[in-house]
C-alpha cells in the first residue's frame, strides 16, 4: 500500500493538530503496522449509548479478596492475568511449600508490599515496582515481610524476551546489566539462619495441581550456569524512550515481549515541549490488540477519578484515549508522574466472572463532557 492523504492532515503525527480538532490514530500491528491519522471535529469516544458486550471497562483491584489464591482476572490462550495477595508466614513455620508452574512463565509484578522470593537458583528481595520474572518450571516460594499484592502475568505462549530496541541501541530503555540475578549464596544463608526448609512443591500442569513431597530441602543447588534463570527488574531501572518534541507511541515503552502479547511500563517522564505537540496520549484504535492497563502508582494524568490498583480494559473495536479533562489537567505540568503496566494482546481477552463484582459500571460514560 502507498501513503496517501486527503483533506486536513498533519505533516508530523501528534503535532500541529488544528485548534479545536482531534487526532485519531488507526493502526495495525500494535503501532508497528499500517497506520493513518484522522483529523476529526470531535473525539469519537463521545458515544452516548452502547448496546452489547463491547465497551471500555474499569475495575478496582483494591476490592479483590485478600485470599492467598491466585484470582484470575483476564485470560486467553496466550496469557492469564491474576491478582494475588500473599501474607507473611509465622516465624515458627519452618516448612515451606514451593510452586512450580509447568503451564508457563510467570511475572510477579510487586504492586504492594516487600519481601523475599526464594527460587532454586537463589533468593531475591522485592519491593513495589519490581518485575520478578520466573520462567516455566522453576520452583519458587514468595515470603512477604509485609502483606503483598502481586499483579501476575502468566505467559502460556512462550518465554519473555527483551524488546527490539532498533535504532535506539541495545542499552536503551533498560541496560541488560540492570537485570538482577538470583543470589544463590544469599539463599543458602537465608535457609541456614531462618531454619526454613522446602519439603514440598506444588506443580501446576494444564491447570491441575500435583504435590511432590521430599524428606529434605529441595533448595539444595550448590551452583549453576546458563542463560535460563529467574530475574528481577524494577520500574525505576527503566529509562523511558521518548522525544522531547512529539509524543512517541506506547510500543516505545515495551519492557518484555512474548509471542502473542507485550508488557509495557509507563514511568515518569518529561512532557513534550514543542508548542504545537500533543501532550496527552493520542486517541487511537489499536486495531489488532486488546489492551489492559494496570495503574500501579502516581498521578494518572490522562484520566480523572483513578486510584492506584485500578485496571482498565480497552479491547479492539473502538477508539480510546484520554478523558476530556486530561488536556486541562496537563496544563502547567512539566512531567508525568505515573507508574502503570500495560498488557497488549494479539488475541481477544476474556473476563473472569469475578470481574463483574469489581467493575465500575459507568466508566464507558466517562468521555462525555
Ligand atoms: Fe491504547
Amino acid at each position: 500500500m502507498y501513503h496517501s492523504a486527503q483533506g486536513v492532515h498533519t505533516k508530523q503525527a501528534h503535532k500541529g493538530i488544528p485548534e479545536g480538532a482531534v487526532e485519531e490514530e488507526q493502526g495495525r500491528g500494535g503501532f508497528f503496522g499500517r497506520v493513518s491519522h484522522l483529523i476529526r471535529k470531535e473525539q469519537s469516544t463521545r458515544w452516548k449509548k452502547i448496546e452489547g458486550p463491547l465497551k471500555p471497562r474499569m475495575f478496582d483491584l483494591v476490592k479483590c479478596a485478600h485470599t492467598s489464591t491466585r484470582q484470575r482476572l483476564f485470560y486467553n490462550q496466550d496469557v492469564v492475568l491474576y491478582s494475588q495477595w500473599i501474607k507473611p508466614i509465622a516465624a515458627s513455620q519452618k516448612d515451606l511449600r514451593a510452586f512450580r508452574n509447568a503451564d508457563g512463565d510467570m511475572i510477579y509484578f510487586a504492586h504492594i508490599g516487600t519481601g523475599k522470593l526464594l527460587t532454586e537458583y537463589g533468593i531475591f528481595t522485592y519491593r513495589p515496582g519490581d518485575y520478578l520474572v520466573v520462567p516455566k518450571c522453576i520452583a519458587h516460594v514468595v515470603l512477604p515481610d509485609l502483606d503483598s499484592q502481586f499483579f501476575l502475568i502468566e505467559n502460556l505462549s512462550g518465554d519473555f524476551r527483551e524488546p527490539d530496541r532498533g535504532i535506539a541501541g541495545r542499552h536503551a530503555v533498560y541496560d541488560i546489566a540492570q537485570i538482577e540475578q538470583p543470589d544463590l549464596a544469599g539463599l543458602q544463608t537465608h535457609l541456614q539462619t531462618s531454619g526454613q526448609r522446602c519439603l514440598e512443591v506444588e506443580v501446576k500442569h494444564t491447570n491441575e495441581i500435583t504435590r511432590f513431597e521430599y524428606s529434605d530441602c529441595l533448595f539444595d543447588v550448590i551452583g549453576w550456569k546458563g542463560d535460563f534463570f529467574p530475574f528481577k527488574l524494577n520500574m525505576d531501572q527503566i529509562m523511558p524512550l521518548m522525544s522531547h518534541r512529539a509524543h512517541v507511541p506506547p510500543s516505545a515503552h515495551t519492557t518484555f515481549v512474548a509471542p502473542n502479547f507485550v508488557v509495557c511500563s509507563f514511568v515518569p517522564r518529561p512532557l513534550e515541549s514543542d508548542e504545537d505537540a500533543l501532550r496527552v496520549p493520542f486517541y487511537h484504535q489499536n486495531i489488532d490488540y486488546d489492551e489492559i492497563l494496570f495503574y500501579h502508582n502516581g498521578d494518572f494524568f490522562s484520566r480523572a477519578n483513578l486510584h492506584s490498583g485500578m485496571l482498565s480494559f480497552h479491547p479492539a473495536g473502538f477508539p480510546h484515549g484520554p478523558h476530556p479533562l486530561a488536556k486541562d489537567k496537563v496544563k502547567g505540568k512539566t512531567h508525568t508522574n505515573e507508574y502503570a503496566v500495560m498488557i497488549d494482546t494479539r488475541r481477544p481477552l476474556l473476563r473472569d466472572p469475578v470481574m463483574d463484582s469489581l467493575e465500575f459500571a459507568d466508566y464507558w460514560k466517562s468521555w462525555q463532557v
